[in-house]
């Protein structure tokens, strides 16, 4: 199968957000006298805001109301989106832009397929907000990944087959949502031991195009 184009998550893949994640989240174990690691961060990565405060509280001996709940991951979002007032196009990982050049370049369809609410903003900041082809993000679905439904529809808004695209990711839950959508897979960064993803790699600097369109030549 040609490839026609590629999904790139964001967080964690574009830009270094995965850390403002991270720390915010932080913020608000500590303030619940909650333990919570970086181990406990990786299982955070891909799915939504609420799902993510679930496995947040689920190291809890409290219960919390669907209120406390809700005020949490309010809170929770405040501090992430004051970190994220300092985001510039500085933050755009190693790689990135000359990945978007190159695929650019060869008449190959860029998309975002993120979980994140906070994508428009996200994209304003660093500047990339009108360079991709479709933009499918957490304001637009209704499962989060490992749900495939944020891939469908950025191939859909592409008007391309899901079999003819690949999907750039740092979370295994956005492995295995590419890998239910009929795509392949490059893992980076964190998911770069994913034993599903076609392609693993530390970031994007050593990604070459060719091996990229030689991976939707493969049979799953
Ligand atoms: C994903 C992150 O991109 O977006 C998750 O990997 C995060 O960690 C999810 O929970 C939702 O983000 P937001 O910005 O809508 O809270
Ligand atoms: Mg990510």
């Amino acid at each position: 199968m040609n490839l026609s184009a590629v999904i790139f998550d964001l967080d964690g893949v574009i830009v270094s957000t995965d850390e403002f994640h991270y720390q915010a989240w932080k913020q608000i174990s500590d303030q619940e006298q909650i333990y919570f690691d970086r181990e406990i961060n990786e299982r955070l990565r891909g799915v939504s805001r609420m799902e993510s405060l679930e496995i947040i509280l689920s190291h809890s001996d409290k219960t919390y109301s669907e209120n406390e709940k809700n005020q949490l991951a309010h809170r929770k979002n405040e501090i992430y989106c004051e970190l994220l007032n300092n985001l510039s196009p500085n933050d755009i990982l190693p790689g990135v832009i000359n990945l978007l050049m190159s695929l650019i370049a060869r008449n190959i369809k860029i998309a975002i397929g993120s979980s994140s609410k906070n994508t428009p903003f996200i994209l304003d900041q660093i500047g990339l907000t009108t360079n991709f082809d479709a933009i499918a993000d957490g304001n637009s679905i209704k499962k989060s990944k490992p749900d495939p439904e944020v891939f469908l529809l950025a191939a859909k808004m592409l008007g391309v087959k899901p079999e003819e695209c690949v999907v750039i990711e740092d979370a295994k839950a956005g492995i295995d949502a590419a890998k239910a959508a009929g795509m392949k897979a490059v893992g980076v960064g964190s998911a770069a031991h994913c034993v599903d993803a076609n392609i693993k790699l530390n970031d994007l600097t050593s990604l070459d195009l060719e091996q990229l369109l030689e991976v939707n030549e493969i049979r799953s």
